[in-house]
């Protein structure tokens, strides 16, 4: 049996309550860049941003949709997801919803808060932790049944051992659901500001962040590339898809013969 929907507030809902960031991000934008700590002001700067980018209704129907393909893949409700790199939380958030039990990790002490403040709202008993995946994952091997990693990817210093702690943590048969940024998007599109996303520091925000995109600050990753890597950290590939800006890959622990 699934757990009971709740409605959750994506994109353009009502303001959570943040204090204003005008003043953080313009001290925010002269660290960033430099090192790690340079990275996760970034990401708590793009907090304030984050939920409002693209079009709401759409975003959640995504949302949806992923949770619903990973619960596909489950044996009984109540099963544990790792959710890398949560974010604000709307993935750990739509896991519950369909009856798992989720722990959301971030390094971004803004996201979480957003992501706690969202699953509190949405009634949601998503679990949150500071974590920086660019670290050995601080749990034991075998801690959880499946992982979700949207669009985070391109954060991990070395993919190759990012992906191998996840099959680690992840029991026998347990699945990972990675959707990373796809190369070469045909649209070119690397995250307009949409209409209502105006004001001084946020439009140069968004500049700041598609250059960072556009000099390949953040990797993006061929279809070919993505199934080497994941088959390499111990992974079978079950399901894969490409979309306009993304590559969806549903991958299995592999067992039996030549599994790590
Ligand atoms: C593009 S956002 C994706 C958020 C969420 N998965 C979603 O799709 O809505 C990438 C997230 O990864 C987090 N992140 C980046 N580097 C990280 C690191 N080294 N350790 C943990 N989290 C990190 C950022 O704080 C940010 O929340």
């Amino acid at each position: 049996m699934t757990a009971p929907r709740t409605s959750v507030v994506l994109g353009r809902g009502a303001p959570l309550s943040c204090s204003d960031p005008s003043h953080e991000i313009r001290g925010a934008v002269n660290r960033l860049g430099r090192g790690r700590k340079g990275e996760r002001v970034f990401w708590d700067v793009q907090s304030y941003f984050w939920d409002r980018r693209g079009q709401p209704d759409r975003a959640r129907k995504t949302v949806e949709d992923r949770a619903e393909w990973l619960a596909r893949y489950r044996e009984r409700t109540g099963e544990s997801v790792l959710d890398i790199g949560c974010g604000t939380g709307d993935y750990s958030i739509a896991l519950t919803r369909v009856g798992f039990t989720v722990l959301g990790i971030d390094f971004s002490p803004h996201m979480l808060k957003r992501a706690q403040i969202k699953a509190h709202r949405a009634g949601s008993p998503v679990k949150l932790r500071r974590v920086d995946f660019n670290k050995p994952l601080p749990f034991p091997g075998a801690a959880f049944d499946h992982a979700i990693a949207v669009q985070m990817l391109h954060c991990a210093a070395d993919p190759l051992a990012f992906l191998t702690e996840v099959h680690r943590v992840l029991k026998q048969r347990g699945h990972f659901l990675l959707v990373a940024l796809r190369a070469n998007p045909p649209s070119g599109d690397l995250g307009k500001p949409s209409a209502r996303q105006r004001g001084l520091v946020e439009s140069a925000f968004w500049k700041f962040r598609r250059r960072l995109i556009k000099r390949n600050r953040w990797p993006r990753f061929e279809e070919d590339e993505l199934t080497h890597l994941l088959e390499s950290a111990g992974f079978q590939i079950l399901e894969e898809a490409i979309g306009r800006k993304s590559v969806f890959l549903m991958c299995q622990v592999r067992t039996g013969p030549g599994a790590n």
